[in-house]
């Protein structure tokens, strides 16, 4: 009786353990990521890489982050597609200088010391990386993929030595 009693609060440990959000740790803080039950899957969405490129970051190389925080930020949804001129990111996720960011699938429950290959995937957000990473499961070869934003246009290509003596951006 005990021993069945024991096993079923064993199960029930399982569960919630299995139902809670993901936390991961990063230098200076932690994310909540969610989970896909369905792909037993943990996903970590808009962790950002650099600081926002707005204002004073503008044309900018990538500034590194230089933030600590307590608790965990959330990490459950995709960041603004960085400036551009198809309409179609805009639709999709918002559109902003805020967008240098970071997103990962791992399977579910995957431990650091793992050690698992990454792919990195730079492009469309419409290749969801879920299917690449249950695949990559399926095989017995497991994957953690992870996929970035980065500017674009002069955006991303203007910091040129023209500007850097114009005196277009303050140092
Ligand atoms: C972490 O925090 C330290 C001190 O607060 C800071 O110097 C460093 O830039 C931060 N690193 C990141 C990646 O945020
Ligand atoms: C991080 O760097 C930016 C400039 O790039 C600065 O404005 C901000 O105060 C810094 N924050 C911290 C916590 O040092
Ligand atoms: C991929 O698509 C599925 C089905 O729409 C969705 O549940 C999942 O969150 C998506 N994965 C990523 C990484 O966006």
């Amino acid at each position: 009786m005990s021993r069945a009693y024991n096993f079923v609060s064993l199960l029930l440990f399982a569960c919630l353990a299995l139902a809670t959000e993901p936390v991961v740790k990063v230098l200076n803080g932690s994310y909540s990521g969610q989970h896909l039950p369905q792909f037993a899957q943990d996903l970590f969405l808009g962790m950002p890489y650099a600081q926002d490129t707005g204002g004073q970051n503008r044309f900018r190389i990538p500034q590194a982050l230089n933030e600590t925080w307590e608790g965990s930020r959330p990490a459950k949804q995709y960041s603004d597609a960085c400036p551009d001129h198809e309409p179609d990111d805009d639709a999709l996720y918002g559109m902003s200088e805020n967008c240098l960011s970071l997103n990962v699938v791992r399977p579910a429950g995957t431990a650091l010391n793992d050690r698992l290959p990454i792919m990195l995937w730079i492009g469309l957000p419409t290749y969801n990386l879920t299917y690449i990473v249950q695949r990559s499961v399926e095989v017995g070869r497991p994957i953690i993929g992870a996929s970035i934003n980065y500017r674009k246009g002069g955006w991303g290509n203007m910091y040129s030595i023209e500007i850097q003596v114009g005196g277009s951006i303050s140092e």
